[in-house]
């Protein structure tokens, strides 16, 4: 199967998970959205007001943002691959809940199988809590992480979110500035990948 058949199966699974939290009917999901060749995947937390209309993530005024965070380093939204850890809108946008979490987990664990990114750019606490257990965003945001992720390598880039950005000048200014790290972090990524295959050229060589 492609990897955008995939992808629609996965949104088909989830519309028709009766077991899920926080939906009432099928089109109150959410699914992830963008490129499925994406060298990037942004994870959030979930929709809002307008997600939830659009059925679509990052719509609403945290979304204008991290378009504009994205233009502001050239990069296409239709490049990106953009999800979040809960695929619903939570009512009254209450932060979700553990149960909430897992529940959903799985379908975001096979987005990623399916795209496999080079990055993924976690966008909050709740995100990079899945990969990064333990971490404050004050000390991590903007910084690259190696992770062991199901048995294989991760890189993984905490980032503060787009909406915490709009309410606060010092996080928009942050956030602007670990945006723009990102094309040095997925050019090393790319230069390594090359020498390592240059390494295996050369060794089917001798
Ligand atoms: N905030 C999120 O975390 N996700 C969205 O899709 C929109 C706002």
């Amino acid at each position: 199967m492609d990897k955008a058949k995939e992808l629609q199966k996965i949104k088909e699974d989830m519309e028709n998970d009766k077991n899920l939290p926080l939906v009432s009917k099928p089109e109150d999901i959410i699914p992830g959205d963008g490129n499925p060749d994406a060298e990037i995947v942004f994870i959030g937390e979930a929709g809002g007001y307008h997600e939830s209309i659009q059925r679509k993530p990052f719509v609403g005024n945290a979304g204008t943002l991290l378009n504009q965070l994205l233009k502001s380093i050239n990069i296409k939204r239709e490049k990106v691959y953009i999800t979040n850890m809960v695929k619903t809108r939570p009512p009254n946008n209450k932060d979700p809940l553990p149960e909430e979490l897992s529940a959903y987990a799985r379908y975001l664990d096979r987005e990623l199988e399916v795209i496999q990114p080079k990055v993924i750019v976690t966008l909050g606490r709740f995100s990079m809590a899945k990969f990064l257990p333990g971490a404050r965003i004050t000390g991590v945001h903007g910084k690259k992480f190696d992770v062991n992720w199901k048995g294989k390598e991760a890189v993984i880039v905490p980032m503060y979110h787009p909406a915490a950005a709009l309410r606060n000048g010092e996080v928009m200014r942050q956030i602007r500035e670990d945006f723009l790290k990102l094309p040095g972090i997925l050019e090393e990524l790319k230069n390594k990948e090359e020498s390592a295959e240059i390494e295996i050229e050369q060794m089917n060589l001798c």
